[in-house]
């Protein structure tokens, strides 16, 4: 129910004033790089802006840079006749000022605490800077990894993602909206924007219902049930229908069947585009179509503020459901505390004690360490020895402050992360010791080409090759053909490599790749991601072994790139030993879950409470995990199942559950799992939730498709 202020202002409203309320701009792209360099400029920028701010022509502005701006545009929302606050949103995905990995990494970690933790981090932040709404979290399941935007999400598996889903709302939100420290986060893009045809942006979406609601709706019903306070459109449509105008999704099954009531907004120039798709004639038309699907509030392309005032009054669209919309916007302004108070967030003080504080490091150093995937260690090449060895650290990756933050990292400065060269430097006796051979990710992939790396390499004990995908490759309207390592790179390795030096890998890359020749087979390969501020720092922390690696893949690294869409919960094909390609097997080269420790990991004497239990039972499964090496190591346990018979044709396995433990060398440690039968459940032929009878077999294993130990039961 709305409060007498909302209601209130509603009655005083012209129709032209709400249209404005429902329309939220851009400030001008440029506004944060260039206040970096130049702060004059970005409040310029935003100078435009603050006439439509006094007359009501705007509800809110994204992507403003910084205090000074905000109040300007806050202070001329403030003398409008109405006096209504506008609301300040901004892109950050992973870290405002502290950059933190990018989501995809940070979702190897396997630690929703963790990734709670990170958003608050990021909140506190961008919040002193005067945001109120942040367009976070990603939630969209990414199953197809030349999707550029696979990096923003926590990757292809429907209990991590919503999990991850969940948490990152309540870092965001903290305990109340109307705290200073706390943003209204917005869950996107709704719905299966993961799903689109060939990992392309902006494009269709051809999925089943029961694929759109078993596996694409999870992670936004967990955010809502978090008490997400937004949502955003996604540009995509389905099956023929554009979710702008699409009311079954936008209304239907968000309000009406998963119980959200927070408010929509469209992703940029969304609305209008479903005229360019065909299913609107014109922009005003596009306009009449997105406010009757349930779009609350128009991004960047103004159509509401242009057509809504006319649609009204011919009659083409109610005045009740303008009223809606502008009552969820004002509402939200309410729960965030603007009425008390517009200028809460927006503190020049708090804005610089907040910024980069040394706790927010600390865990920007601890999140990057969980997220790194170690793939391969043969013959123990790691950790590295801190003295003794001659480095070379070769690749357009090796030094230098581009590429370590990752995309969407609109308000930081790359200055201020740490590469990998510098922190090698910094974690070894003698820095003498380390030659350093970087270049350009682009076309050339070494300064002095590839004979300057040979030759740095021949001079070395020990090689750490950064090689992968340079930052600008995924994030939106970054899709890939072909999801290798590039080809100038590949042949930097290869040549590296033929030297026959001990080679480390230190991949950077936003999304799955297929790897190939001489980096994989590469002794020891590490997944580094883009880890934001403290990547160097934390990637000397695993090659050294100050921690050890405990991240685990939450996306399939195919054997080939032409196997994409490639995820490991795929249905059971019914000939399982033909279902391959005549050159590969349809499996992953590194499976979901996958991830190595420092130390030497075993599972053992798996037992279950019972084989047999009833529809509305659980089922306790305990299994005893060892580490017989000398390092400590934190596995991550994952409980996998698969429904035997049912009647729909079932995933091969399913993670049900997954749980960490920290070992000490030649401990080892009994894990406990609670499986009710009601995580068993599918939708039925009818599309409703059902839990079968039957046989069910149960993997605990240390990644997706590693045999580890199996056992069956029965659900009766
Ligand atoms: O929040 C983003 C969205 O994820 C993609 N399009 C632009 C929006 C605003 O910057």
């Amino acid at each position: 129910p709305l409060s007498g202020r909302v209601k209130s202002l509603i009655a005083q409203m012209t129709i032209e004033e709400k249209a404005g309320q429902l329309t939220l701009m851009p400030t001008p792209w440029t506004s944060a790089a260039a206040a970096k360099i130049n702060p004059e400029a970005a409040l310029r920028n935003v100078e435009n802006l603050t006439d439509d701010a006094q007359a009501g022509r705007l509800g809110g502005v994204f992507n403003g840079f910084g205090v000074e701006a905000h109040r300007k545009l806050q202070t001329a929302a403030m003398k409008g006749r109405l006096g209504i606050p506008m609301i300040f949103a901004g892109d950050v995905i992973h870290g405002y000022r502290t950059v933190f990995p990018v989501p995809l990494g940070e979702a190897a970690s396997f630690d929703p605490d963790l990734a709670e933790r990170t958003a608050r981090a990021a909140a506190e932040e961008m919040a002193a800077t005067g945001f109120d709404w942040v367009f976070a979290p990603m939630v969209d399941i990414g199953r197809d990894a030349r999707w550029g935007r696979t990096v923003e999400g926590a990757g292809e598996d429907v209990l991590l993602s919503s999990d991850m889903a969940r948490a990152r709302t309540r870092g965001f939100q903290g305990r109340s909206l109307a705290d200073d420290a706390s943003v209204a986060a917005c869950m996107k893009h709704f719905v299966a924007y993961g799903a689109a045809e060939s990992g392309l942006d902006y494009n269709t979406a051809d999925i089943s219902e029961r694929t759109l609601r078993e596996v694409y709706l999870p992670p936004f019903q967990a955010a809502v049930d978090a008490g997400c306070a937004t949502v955003m459109a996604a540009f995509e449509d389905i099956a023929g229908r554009p979710i702008h105008g699409g009311r079954e999704f936008l209304t239907d099954i968000l309000r009406g069947e998963m119980g959200f009531d927070g408010l929509v907004v469209g992703d940029y120039n969304g609305d209008v585009e479903i005229a360019a798709r065909g299913l609107a004639a014109d922009a005003r038309d596009a306009a009449r179509i997105a406010i009757m699907a349930g779009l609350d509030l128009s991004m960047a392309s103004g159509i509401y503020r242009d057509h809504l005032p006319s649609l009204v009054q011919a009659g083409e669209v109610p005045m009740e459901r303008v009223d809606e919309a502008v009552g969820r916007v004002l509402a939200l302004k309410e729960r965030l505390g603007l009425f008390e108070d517009p200028f809460r967030r927006m503190d020049l003080k708090r804005q610089k004690a907040r910024m980069r504080t040394k706790p927010a490091l600390s865990l920007a150093r601890e999140a990057a360490q969980r997220s790194i995937v170690m793939l391969k260690n043969d013959g123990d090449l790691l950790p590295l020895p801190r003295k003794g060895k001659r480095i070379a650290i070769i690749g357009p990756f090796a030094e230098g402050p581009s590429n370590l933050h990752g995309p969407w990292t609109l308000f930081a400065d790359n200055k201020e992360a740490v590469d990998l060269a510098s922190a090698v430097r910094s974690a070894v006796s003698d820095a003498s010791f380390i030659s350093v051979v970087k270049g350009s990710e682009v076309t050339v992939p070494i300064d002095g080409g590839i004979d300057a790396a040979v030759a740095a390499a021949r001079s070395a004990d020990i090689v750490i090759l950064a090689v992968g995908e340079r930052e600008a490759m995924s994030g939106e309207a970054a899709s890939r053909d072909l999801i290798v390592v590039p080809a100038p790179q590949q042949a930097l390795a290869e040549a590296v490599a033929a030297v026959g030096k001990p080679m480390i890998v230190a991949l950077r890359n936003g999304r799955a790749l297929a790897l190939e020749g001489a980096i994989l087979n590469a002794p020891a390969i590490l997944v580094t991601w883009f880890l934001g501020s403290e990547m160097g720092n934390a990637v000397a922390d695993i090659l050294f072994g100050a921690t050890g690696p405990s991240g685990r893949l939450p996306v399939s690294f195919p054997i080939s790139a032409g196997q994409v869409p490639y995820y490991y919960a795929h249905r059971r094909p019914g000939r399982p030993a033909n279902a391959r390609y005549i050159t590969s097997r349809y499996d992953a080269r590194f499976p979901f879950g996958h991830g190595l420790t420092y130390g030497e990991i075993s599972y053992a004497d798996l037992a279950m409470s019972s084989k047999q239990i009833p529809k509305d039972g659980s089922l306790r499964v305990t299994v005893t995990i060892k580490n017989e090496g000398k390092y400590a190591a934190r596995e991550l346990v994952q409980l996998y199942v698969q429904d035997v018979v049912a009647s729909v044709t079932q995933p091969v396995r399913e993670l049900k559950a997954y749980k960490h433990v920290d070992l000490p060398p030649k401990r080892s440690q009994q894990v406990t799992f609670d499986l009710a039968a009601a995580d068993l459940a599918f939708l039925g032929v009818d599309l409703k939730p059902v839990v079968e009878t039957g046989k069910f077999k149960l993997w605990v294993a240390p990644s997706a498709e590693a045999a580890g130990l199996a056992e069956e039961f029965e659900v009766s």
